[in-house]
C-alpha cells in the first residue's frame, strides 16, 4: 500500500526574540507568572517584512533542501494557518509563487492550533488517493498580529514562526513497521466557539479582529480531548505508549503537555517540549518542535512519533507516523 513518508523538514523564526521580561513593560505580568503557569520563557515576534508567507517560504525551502528536492518536484502545497497574509488568495498560493512554481495546486487549511495535524492527515489522503506524489505541508503563523496587546491573559502566550515537512508517496507493507503516516484521527466540536475565537472577520465585522480566550475553560477540556484521540490512534494501529519513541505535542502550555503524557503513561523523557523557546505558535508549533528534535538528533529514521494538537473550534487530533 501507499504510505506518505517524511523526506525533509524545515523551520523559520522571525529575527526578534521577545523574552518574558520584555512583556513586563507592556502588560502587568511577570516572568515568574508566565513560566509557572505555561512554561513559556520567550517567543519570536515578526517584524516589518516578515509575514506568514515569508516565514512559510523559508521553512519550505529548508525542507526541500534537506529532501534533496526542488519546487519542480512538488505537486501540492498545503498551508495550515489562521493568520494568512491576505483573506485571499491563500497563503499556500503566495508561497507557491515565492517558490517560482506555476504547476500543481495549493490551498490553505484552517483548524487553528490543530492545523498541522489536520494538514498532515489531509496531505496523507491526497497521496494515498493518488492525487499527489510529493506534498509540502507547512504550518505558518503570525499570531502576534491578531493579539490584543492590552490583554495580559492572552498576549503573553503566543508567538510567530513556521515549520514544514515534505511528504512523499512510497510503497509500504501495510504494517506498523512501515515508514510514513500510519493513522490519523481528527475531531471537532463547534459548540465550544466562545472559549477560543477571534472577534472579527471579513463576513461579520469586516475587520481582522483579536484573539479572545477563556483560558481556564480551554485548559479544562484540553487533556481529555488530547488523550482520547491519542488512544484512538494507539487502538487503530495495535500500538501502545510503550511502542512510542516520541510524543510531539502542540506546544500551548507545559502543564497541558505533561498532564496529557501522564494520563497516557508516556514518560516525560519521550516528550518533545519547545514551548519554552517558541510560546504557542498555533499551526507552526508541531513542525517547529519536530525541527528542534531532529536537529539535536533525538528523532531518528524508524522512530515511532505521535503528533497531537487541540485548539480553537474546538478542533483536536492525533497522527502516528514512523519517521
Ligand atoms: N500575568 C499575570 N497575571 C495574570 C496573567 C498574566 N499574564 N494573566 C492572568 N493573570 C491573573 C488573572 O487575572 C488571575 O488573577 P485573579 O486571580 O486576581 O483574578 C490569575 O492570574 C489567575 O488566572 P487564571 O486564568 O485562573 O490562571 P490559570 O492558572 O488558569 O492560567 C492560563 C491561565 C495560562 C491561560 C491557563 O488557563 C491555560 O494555560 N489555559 C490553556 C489555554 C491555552 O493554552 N490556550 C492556548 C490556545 S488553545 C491551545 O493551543 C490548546
Amino acid at each position: 500500500m501507499i504510505r506518505s513518508v517524511v523526506r525533509g523538514y524545515g523551520a523559520a523564526l522571525p529575527k526578534r526574540v521577545v523574552p518574558n521580561r520584555e512583556l513586563e513593560g507592556i502588560v502587568e505580568t511577570s516572568d515568574e507568572w508566565i513560566v509557572q503557569r505555561t512554561g513559556i520563557r520567550q517567543r519570536y515576534i515578526a517584524g516589518e517584512g516578515e509575514t506568514t508567507a515569508s516565514l512559510g517560504e523559508a521553512a519550505a525551502r529548508q525542507a526541500l533542501d534537506r529532501a534533496g528536492l526542488t519546487p519542480d518536484d512538488i505537486d501540492f502545497i498545503l498551508v495550515a494557518t489562521s493568520t494568512p497574509d491576505n483573506t485571499f488568495p491563500a497563503t499556500a498560493v503566495n508561497i507557491q509563487k515565492r517558490l517560482g512554481m506555476t504547476h500543481g495546486f495549493a490551498f490553505d487549511l484552517q483548524a487553528v492550533c490543530s492545523g498541522f495535524v489536520y494538514a498532515m492527515a489531509t496531505a496523507d489522503m491526497y497521496i494515498r488517493g493518488g492525487m499527489a506524489k510529493r506534498v509540502l505541508v507547512i504550518g505558518a503563523e503570525t499570531f502576534s498580529r491578531i493579539l490584543d496587546w492590552k490583554d495580559r491573559t492572552t498576549c503573553v502566550l503566543f508567538g510567530d514562526g513556521a515549520g514544514a515537512l515534505v511528504l512523499e508517496a512510497a510503497e509500504g507493507e501495510g504494517t506498523v513497521a512501515d515508514r510514513g503516516v500510519l493513522t490519523a484521527h481528527l475531531r471537532s466540536d463547534g459548540s465550544h466557539k466562545e472559549k477560543l475565537y477571534v472577534d472579527g472577520g471579513p463576513s461579520t465585522t469586516g475587520t481582522v479582529g483579536h484573539l479572545r480566550m477563556e483560558g481556564r475553560e480551554v485548559f479544562k477540556h484540553a487533556v481529555g480531548m488530547i488523550t482520547d484521540v491519542i488512544e484512538a490512534a494507539f487502538e487503530s494501529t495495535g500500538t501502545t505508549a510503550d511502542d512510542l519513541d516520541w510524543l510531539v505535542p502542540h506546544q500551548a502550555n507545559r502543564r497541558i503537555i505533561e498532564g496529557s503524557a501522564k494520563k497516557l503513561s508516556i514518560p516525560n523523557e519521550k516528550v518533545v517540549v519547545t514551548v519554552d523557546l517558541h510560546g504557542n505558535t498555533s499551526a507552526a508549533s508541531i513542525p517547529l518542535a519536530l525541527s528542534v528534535a531532529l536537529d539535536d538528533g533525538r528523532i531518528k529514521q524508524g522512530d515511532l512519533v505521535m503528533l497531537e494538537a487541540m485548539g480553537g473550534g474546538f478542533t483536536w487530533g492525533a497522527l502516528l507516523v514512523r519517521w
